[in-house]
């Protein structure tokens, strides 16, 4: 039995349990993956500030965001298909972050349904958009996502149009996969993530076959997909979006100050710093560089959250201490996943939680509200190395 002391663990164990295919899938950038990586390194470029002699009994990593109170302010981020890392993947990550106390986004692109999560999930969970030309099907979903009763809608303005990724083209990624004679030679390495599947019926995108106009099997849905993001995506659109949802709204994929400034002035309850995990433009600056030039740009109008690079309770520390509010993870529950399903992801929660309050408390701080920039040594020049 592998003990798992941190995520990179859980990586390996996705990796080696999981069909290449739906690996690549997760474990890939755009382009020359130059954003993905910076996301990671320039997180390691922060340090810490060791402080002793100070009181650390009676610590709290528990929180809020956007309202909603939570264990810890990490939100997991909506991955699409997490139904193909691991069978019913969408039900046992809700279910992991329900009974850990910190909120799960069910994507547009899921393999489980809104209405199959929240059947199976013991809390309400926050349902993320992706806005398709094809309003009927927006009008729809919004609707299907309040009566299932999910408490936030997250509204992605980061990619309505696709960042290329080498490897999903390279392995003919789809979802179920193709059964060519490449992917069952792999598959055939893979027992448990096989029986789990053949013993699912959940392996199509489940909130869009059968509920878009025209979309009744997988090879229609392609092409649908394809067709379908809305390149024309702008502030009265959103707006509204934002009226027809009527609850708490936030916005995903804000990377630039004067953007974080519209979306702040516009009303959103939090936005979420990202760049979509270095997905989508390839050469944008990583995530955490970007966050204090958006925090003075917002000015306290809205929570501003973190998103692309937390691979460790000490990445959720910086953020938090460089003014976040919360922090979003993609990867790091989705390798949990991959290794060991509703269980894997539950792991990866409690390693993160973990590595914050240890560090918190070397840190000398007993609450997350606590931290700030005086817990951080960051090199000179760091935020403003590029202008
Ligand atoms: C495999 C994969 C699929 C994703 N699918 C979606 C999606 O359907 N909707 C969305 O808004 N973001 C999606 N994202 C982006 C994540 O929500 C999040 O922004 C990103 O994973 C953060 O970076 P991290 O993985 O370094 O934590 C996806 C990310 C990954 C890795």
């Amino acid at each position: 039995m592998t003990v798992i002391t941190c995520i990179d663990d859980l990586k390996a164990l996705h990796r080696k349990r999981t069909p290449k295919m739906f690996f690549d899938y997760c474990e890939s950038g755009s382009y020359t993956e130059q954003t993905f990586r910076e996301n990671v390194s320039d997180f390691a470029q922060i340090r810490l500030r060791q402080k002793v002699a100070v009181d650390m009994s009676g610590r709290s990593t528990a929180s809020t965001m956007a309202g909603q109170p939570v264990t810890m302010p990490l939100a997991l981020s909506p991955v699409g298909l997490l139904g193909m890392q691991r069978a019913d993947g969408e039900i046992k990550a809700a279910r992991a972050a329900a009974k850990f106390g910190v909120p799960f986004t069910l994507s547009t692109m899921s393999i489980c349904s809104i209405e199959d999560v929240a059947a199976h999930s013991p809390a309400p969970f926050w349902f993320q958009l992706y806005v398709m030309r094809d309003e009927d099907f927006v009008d729809a979903i919004l609707a299907r996502a309040k009566r299932a009763g999910c408490s936030a809608l997250v509204l992605t303005l980061d990619l309505q149009i696709l960042g290329q990724r080498h490897k999903d083209l390279k392995n003919g990624l789809s979802a179920p996969p193709k059964l060519t004679p490449r992917n069952l030679l792999n598959m055939a390495t893979k027992t448990r993530w096989g029986l789990e599947m053949l013993g699912t019926k959940r392996r199509f995108f489940g909130n869009i076959v059968g509920h878009a106009k025209g979309v009744t099997d997988a090879s229609s849905l392609f092409s649908w997909t394809a067709e379908q993001f809305d390149p024309c995506l702008d502030w009265s659109k959103i707006a509204r979006i934002r009226d027809q949802w009527g609850g708490k709204f936030i916005l995903k994929g804000v990377l630039d100050a004067e953007d974080a400034r519209a979306a702040a002035d516009f009303g959103a309850d939090a936005i979420i710093v990202s760049n979509h995990g270095g997905r989508q433009l390839d050469g944008a600056l990583s995530s955490i560089r970007m966050l204090p030039e958006i925090l003075k740009a917002v000015d306290g109008k809205t929570e501003v959250w973190l998103d692309s690079g937390i691979r460790s309770g000490q990445d959720i520390l910086k953020a938090l201490a460089l003014g976040a509010k919360g922090a979003m993870a993609g990867r790091a529950y989705v390798y949990g996943l991959g290794a060991m399903g509703e269980a894997g992801v539950t792991r990866a929660l409690e390693v993160m939680q973990k590595e914050l309050d240890i560090s918190m408390a070397l840190c000398g701080e007993k609450r997350v509200q606590d931290l700030s920039r005086d817990n951080l040594l960051i090199p000179n020049g760091f935020f403003d190395t590029y202008a």
